[in-house]
């Protein structure tokens, strides 16, 4: 007999699939008993729903019903029944039940409800066995492969840009080493430094913080290319929404300026929540009931309305303007905290906004310069309860800018040289941006702690799972 899942089975049945055989398998949330029957709650982690088993204690062995508990592992070969309790609209009632696998109930850390999440973080191994991270992670599914049919639907190419990588994209210096040399002894050079000649690679590599600069070689081919992998960030900030191990989505398009990448940002991003309500509305109620009453009504207003799109400079007036005390103190120049950044989204338009316009200081090198000399082509969506969801930037096509650009900044020509040939032979205009995948499940789920929205997060002083 081949399994149903509880997914199908709750989709696909109508009345006359009532009193036919079925097998399921999966996992026991619960079991209560009364006088003559055992009611298991199953799930298998296809559906947020449990399906309710219904077990005459007559027909079983004792030792067999003994071992249904939480967290054990069943088949069950049954009738598919209508069921008679509220809520559910099918129950099966068990003609014989295998077990796979006992978990005892004085040591299975999931016996009871209602766990807090930072304990369940301390058991990320068993933690996809609960509702909400069965939730969170099927959402999260769903939104990685909306991801790759927006981009698919639209002649977009998905670029697979290298993990290890021997250049500072973002030029933050917050990177972790690829290295196979001893650390007790190192190879030195004369004047005392490891010699990374003699590394696996010939030279100095890290884990990459972005895919931009291998896109953008894609772009300048293919037209338009986006990467969708995991980026690496050793900078030690333990806020909520920051990982040192994240995925990034970026897309890349030649000849696309300033304008036509806020476009893209603005229609992609209302694409991914529309693909949510549309597909994901069990676990998004769920979420809903659990962690924030108002989440579904808060992914309506990103599909509803239209970003307000301002520069900088107009930003930090109205922040200076705002009477607001904030931890950190604004005037032009500063690059903006969360709290700014919710302020303006949350009390002051009401609505995502598009900050254009930043001061080159604050930003990376391959930014486009503008006419003042003083900022650069960049974009930054910001989104109610995230803060920056998405950065991005109009790139700078021409040689001889760039050039400056990175003498000004400290990166060696020598570390970057493929990249800057890429405006000596046939340069375009182009612009891409980045959407951080982690925030974005942060903002669909209504999580508030960007660990609990990746099945392994990695955090300072932590990777144990
Ligand atoms: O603004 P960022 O640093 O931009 C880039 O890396 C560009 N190369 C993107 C591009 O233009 N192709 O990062 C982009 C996004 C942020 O807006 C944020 O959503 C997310 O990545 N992000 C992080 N998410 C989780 N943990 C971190 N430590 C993050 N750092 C950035
Ligand atoms: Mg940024």
């Amino acid at each position: 007999m081949k399994r149903v899942k509880i997914a199908e089975l709750l989709k696909n049945s109508t009345a006359e699939d009532i009193g036919k055989d079925i097998l399921l398998k999966g996992w026991v949330r619960t079991r209560r008993d009364s006088k003559n029957v055992v009611f298991i709650a199953l799930n298998d982690g296809s559906i947020i729903h449990h399906i309710q088993i219904v077990a005459d204690t007559e027909k079983f062995d004792e030792a067999l019903l003994k071992d249904i508990t939480t967290g054990s592992s069943i088949a069950v070969y049954g009738k598919l029944v209508e069921s008679p309790g509220q809520g559910q609209s099918y129950e099966v009632y068990a003609d014989k039940i295998e077990l796979y696998g006992k978990s005892p109930a004085d040591t299975y850390p999931l016996q009871k409800k209602g766990h807090s999440l930072e304990f369940l973080r301390e058991i990320a191994h068993l933690r996809p066995r609960t509702n909400t991270f069965g939730a969170v992670l099927r959402i999260r599914h769903a939104m990685a492969y909306a991801i790759h049919k927006y981009f698919n639907d639209r002649g977009f190419y998905y670029l697979h840009t290298p993990i290890v990588t021997g250049s500072d994209a973002e030029g933050a210096g917050a990177m972790f080493r690829v290295s196979t040399l001893d650390p007790k002894n190192p190879p030195l050079t004369e004047d005392g430094g490891v010699d990374y000649s003699q590394d696996f690679f010939g030279k100095e590599t890290n884990l990459t913080v972005s895919g931009q600069l291998e896109a953008e070689l894609g772009a300048l081919a293919l037209g338009e290319v986006y990467t969708f992998g995991p980026t690496f960030r050793a900078e030690n900030s333990n806020t909520p929404r920051h990982l040192a191990e994240f995925w990034m989505i970026e897309p890349e398009m030649a000849f696309y300026d300033i304008v036509d990448d806020m476009d893209l940002a603005e229609d992609f991003l209302k694409y991914l929540v529309q693909y949510a309500l549309d597909n994901c509305l069990d676990d998004l109620e769920f979420q809903q009931k659990m962690f924030n009453k108002q989440l579904i009504q808060q992914l309506e207003g990103i599909v509803k309305n239209k970003f307000k799109r301002l520069t900088y400079t107009e930003a930090v007036k109205i922040l200076e303007k705002s009477g607001q005390k904030f931890e950190f103190p604004v005037s032009w120049g500063v690059d903006l905290q969360s709290e700014h950044e919710r302020y303006l989204v949350e009390q002051h338009f009401k609505k995502p906004v598009i900050l254009t316009d930043y001061p080159k200081d604050i930003k990376a090198f391959y930014m486009k310069m503008n006419e003042d000399n003083k900022t650069v082509r960049a974009m930054d969506v910001l989104f109610p309860r995230i803060g920056e969801i998405i950065g991005g930037s109009q790139r700078e096509e021409n040689m001889e800018k760039l050039q400056k650009r990175c003498k000004e900044m400290g990166i060696p020509e020598k570390d970057v040289w493929w990249y800057l040939e890429t405006r000596k032979f046939g340069t375009v205009p182009h612009a891409g941006f980045g959407l951080g995948f982690e925030r974005l499940i942060l903002f669909v789920t209504g999580m508030a702690n960007i660990r609990d929205v990746i099945p392994f997060p990695r955090t300072p002083k932590n990777a144990e799972f």
